[in-house]
């Protein structure tokens, strides 16, 4: 667990692969330009070279770095390649925002509790690809997205914080990403916040957020007149 004073902000490397929409929320909560932010963003790092988070990274005045997974024989290989990268840019905590390649055991267990993912979904329900067409297939009433700590098991790991929306009639696929994505934008800066400030510690598998509390009611959908 990352002990910060108030004076010292954690260390960060945001891991993307693609449009970087999470990232801009962090950028935007914790960037440069953030007096007395909790949490300094050192590395920018993309497996892909055209990923549009690189120029949201980049227009903040970010350190970015590629380290193209095609280029490297094994995954233990592109694992190491990034973990010299993440070191050599002094992070601390790992934040994979939109990352799309499998991590290896080692790296995860290098960075156990050191590293947090968000998931598009209500964990543990539907972990894995296309999670809000299967939300739609199943009728589920309420979705959301989940931020946890990592685990080998692919979105598995101790859940800090999650925000549940509503389905509505005539979701399809595009509203309800829509309508997570939003609540992600919300949630991960929230969730780091937390953590940047000492206040998760993982106990027997789960995340123990001090001073937790939730908003006041229960989320009922459809609403109760
Ligand atoms: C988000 O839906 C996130 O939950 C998932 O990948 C997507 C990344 O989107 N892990 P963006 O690149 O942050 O816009």
């Amino acid at each position: 667990m990352p002990e910060q004073s108030t004076l010292e902000p954690l260390k960060v490397a945001v891991l993307i692969s693609g449009r970087g929409t999470n990232l801009q929320s962090l950028i935007d909560t914790f960037g440069p330009d953030i007096a007395d932010s909790p949490v300094k963003i050192v590395l920018v790092l993309s497996n892909r070279p055209d990923a549009q988070g690189l120029e949201r990274a980049a227009k903040a005045g970010l350190k970015t770095e590629i380290v193209d997974h095609k280029s490297f024989a094994t995954r233990e290989d592109f694992d190491v390649a990034m973990d010299r990268e993440i070191r050599a840019a002094g992070a601390a905590f790992i934040v994979l925002a939109g990352f799309m390649r499998l991590l290896t055991e080692g790296f995860i267990n290098a960075w156990k509790d050191r590293m947090i993912n968000i998931h598009p979904a209500l964990l543990p329900a539907f972990p894995g690809l296309h999670t809000h067409q299967r939300a739609l297939e199943a009728g589920v009433k309420l979705h959301g997205c989940t931020v946890h700590f990592v685990r080998h098991e692919t979105d598995t790991g101790p859940i800090i914080a999650q925000a549940a929306v509503p389905v509505l009639p005539g979701d399809d696929e595009t509203t309800l990403a829509a309508r997570v994505l939003h609540a992600e934008h919300r949630l991960y800066p929230l969730a780091l916040r937390l953590i940047a400030e000492g206040k998760v510690r993982v106990e027997a598998e789960r995340a123990i957020v001090a001073e937790a509390s939730a908003a006041d009611g229960i989320l009922f959908n459809p609403a109760i007149g």
